[in-house]
């Protein structure tokens, strides 16, 4: 895919579950490698980024398995990698080639260490000059200061400190530290420039300890590991949510109304860039925070407020907020970024050209940037995204502005973060929201707004049906509420161009039997089977937006939908439509038992004791009951337009 529209957006919430850091994925597997023992590790970011770091580990011998759900099994080389000459591709993954660069140059090999183009552009010099007093052979083969790299065996000595630059990027300082305790001597840096991106080092502190190594820190300037110290295995370790990754749906929340919730990162979470809240907190947004989740939405009042903020300590994160500029009462100034030119691309030059797109007037210094924000932004620009994942993913943020935004080359979020754009549409895709009874024919007229309106399509009671028809079939009984959940939870089911399959088997017709229909409403009367179908309900918010039929679409699975319908009829119409379609399929019908039935199960419906049955307070209600399809149709698609 070469690009992809967002439509306009104009609300977010809900929650998103974050995928696990990528600065704490990759500093876990390549201390897991270097420790003794075997070291389980659970939530590992599944991404381009760690792919190059498990790949590299493999080829330099390191026991690596896939446990299956984002558990990996790192066998550890206490220190000593098997494989002494081999060729490693590093993509474009900064937090791979600068501490496997330390790591191998301590280790008494032959390595080749190259990347992508941009990878070759990117400085790696004060690494190597570090390496390089202490009597390690890393030679550059392309340009000298960049990869790629060649690294041969040397006799490593420590007398003297490592004196360091930290003013151009801190993984120089991550990548020593991480490997220094490799050579078992007391081990000094010195820090020969102002250290950028501090939470950063602290992050590999934190995980070193873990794994059993201490470093001394004297304010930000010195850092002395005694001698003799070993990485051994903690045993099993737990990736946090990626904390840059939740800037983009906490500004959401706080562009879009939120409240939008982020669960996997909070108050006790190590990475710096969690203070990104406290930005968006200067800007107006409320902010609330737990142990394992953060929180956002918009000002009680007004507008975003205009910031002048020294950044410095969240360089990723921070891009989010020059996006979030542009929703801002006034000119808001980005300091202290100038790492920014070293990233995957040149973030100055790459967010400046994208935000004028927008109607911003930008201006651009050597360590700085200022948004002044246009009263509405440009329409349909196309945000050309550099092989950056986080221009991408900063930039989709625009479309909340209520005007379509395109990115180009949406695939390069692949680096940290595959499914970005899946994730951003569950908690600001449109969603018409259709609830009423059986038979009230919100199934078809469901259906066609949707065809009218290019968007996705959910029947959720045909996810109580399944259940009921899978139950039925696998001889659980209806009334056993964990067993029915459990189904649920792991229904085989999909949907096939109008066809419903169910392990593979066409149960079109079966979950329309009267049998069904019957189960189907006793299990939807269950609190687990409904608790199991919801996360998977949520996940059908898909781009451009879902048309949703159901009982509770409105009140619970979707209560931030766009438009809300109750769409109903009178029994005795719905039981005259239901004999109707039977007769016409050619299946047993009786009007008598057809209208008990249904009244029945508004009855079960309506009373049960969650999402029963009823009509939200901010639904439309259209009373289908002297109405054909067509004008039903019609009606829906009156306050679809109007609600939009
Ligand atoms: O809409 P339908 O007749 O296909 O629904 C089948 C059953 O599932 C019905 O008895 C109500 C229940 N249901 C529900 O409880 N919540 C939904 N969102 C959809 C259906």
């Amino acid at each position: 895919m070469n690009s992809l529209t967002l439509p306009p957006l104009r609300t977010a919430a809900g929650s998103v579950r974050l995928p696990g850091s990528k600065s704490i994925s990759n500093r876990m597997l390549l201390l897991a490698a270097l420790a003794e023992g075997t070291t389980e590790i659970r939530d590992l970011l599944d991404s381009d980024d760690t792919r190059v770091m498990l790949a590299a580990l493999r080829k330099v011998g390191v026991g690596v398995s896939a446990l299956g759900g984002s558990v990996w099994r790192i066998e550890g080389c206490g220190g000593i990698f098997s494989v002494k000459d081999a060729d490693l591709f590093m993509g474009n993954a900064g937090t791979a080639i600068r501490p496997l660069t330390a790591a191998l140059a301590l280790s008494g090999g032959h390595y080749r260490l190259s990347g992508v183009p941009r990878m070759h552009e990117r400085p790696i010099g004060d690494l190597v000059d570090g390496l390089l007093q202490i009597g390690a052979d890393v030679r550059y083969t392309g340009n000298p200061g960049f990869p790629p790299l060649a690294i041969h065996p040397a006799s490593v000595k420590l007398a003297a400190p490592i004196r360091l630059r930290g003013d151009v990027s801190s993984q120089f300082l991550t990548a020593l530290l991480m490997a220094l305790p490799l050579t078992g001597e007391e081990a000094v840096i010195e820090m020969t420039t102002e250290l950028i991106s501090k939470p950063y080092v602290e992050i590999t502190l934190n995980l070193m300890e873990h794994f059993g190594v201490e470093v001394r820190r004297d304010g930000w300037q010195r850092f002395t590991i005694a001698a003799g110290q070993r990485y051994s295995s903690p045993g099993v370790l737990h990736v946090e949510g990626d904390a840059s990754a939740a800037s983009y749906f906490l500004a959401a929340g706080a562009i879009g109304g939120g409240p939008v919730r982020v669960e996997g990162v909070g108050h006790s979470s190590i990475q710096g860039d969690v203070r990104f809240a406290d930005a968006l907190q200067a800007m107006g947004a409320r902010i609330e925070w737990g142990e394992q989740h953060i929180e956002a939405r918009a000002p009680m009042s007004g507008k975003l407020k205009a910031f002048d903020l020294d950044l410095n300590h969240i360089p990723d994160a921070a891009m989010t907020l020059a996006v979030a500029a542009l929703f801002a009462d006034g000119r808001c100034v980005l300091r202290n970024v100038a790492s920014w030119r070293v990233k995957e691309t040149d973030r100055i030059a790459a967010m400046a050209t994208e935000l004028r797109k927008l109607g911003a007037t930008v201006e651009e210094g050597t360590d700085f940037i200022a948004v002044s924000p246009a009263p509405t932004l440009v329409s349909a620009a196309a945000i050309d995204t550099y092989d950056d994942h986080r221009i991408a993913m900063c930039f989709s943020l625009a479309a909340l502005g209520g005007v379509p935004v395109t990115i180009n080359d949406p695939q390069c979020v692949n680096k940290t973060f595959p499914d970005y754009f899946d994730a951003l549409a569950e908690i600001t895709a449109p969603v018409i929201a259709i609830d009423g009874p059986s038979a009230s024919g919100k199934g078809t007229v469901a259906e066609r707004v949707a065809a009218a309106l290019g968007y996705h399509y959910l029947d959720s009671g045909s996810l109580y049906r399944l259940t009921a028809l899978a139950a039925v079939r696998t001889a659980v009984s209806l009334d056993d509420e964990p067993g029915v959940a459990a189904l649920a939870a792991s229904l085989p089911a999909s949907f096939e161009g109008g066809r419903i399959l169910l392990a593979e088997h066409d149960v079109t017709d079966d979950i329309r039997s009267e049998e069904i229909s019957v189960g189907a409403s006793k299990v939807a009367a269950l609190p687990a089977v409904r608790a199991a179908l919801l996360a998977r309900q949520r996940a059908y918010r898909r781009f451009p937006g879902l048309v949703a039929d159901g009982r509770d679409m409105g009140s619970v699975v979707f209560p931030s939908a766009a438009a809300k319908v109750f769409l109903t009829a009178s029994a005795e119409v719905r039981a005259e439509r239901r004999h109707k379609q039977l007769i016409a399929k050619g299946m047993p019908a009786n009007m008598h038992a057809l209208l008990q039935d249904l009244q029945e199960r508004d009855a079960r419906d309506a009373q049960r004791s969650v999402a029963p049955l009823r009509q939200c307070d901010d639904a439309d209600l259209v009373d289908t009951t002297p109405m054909s399809i067509d004008a039903a149709v019609a009606a829906v698609m009156t306050i679809v337009k109007r609600q939009l």
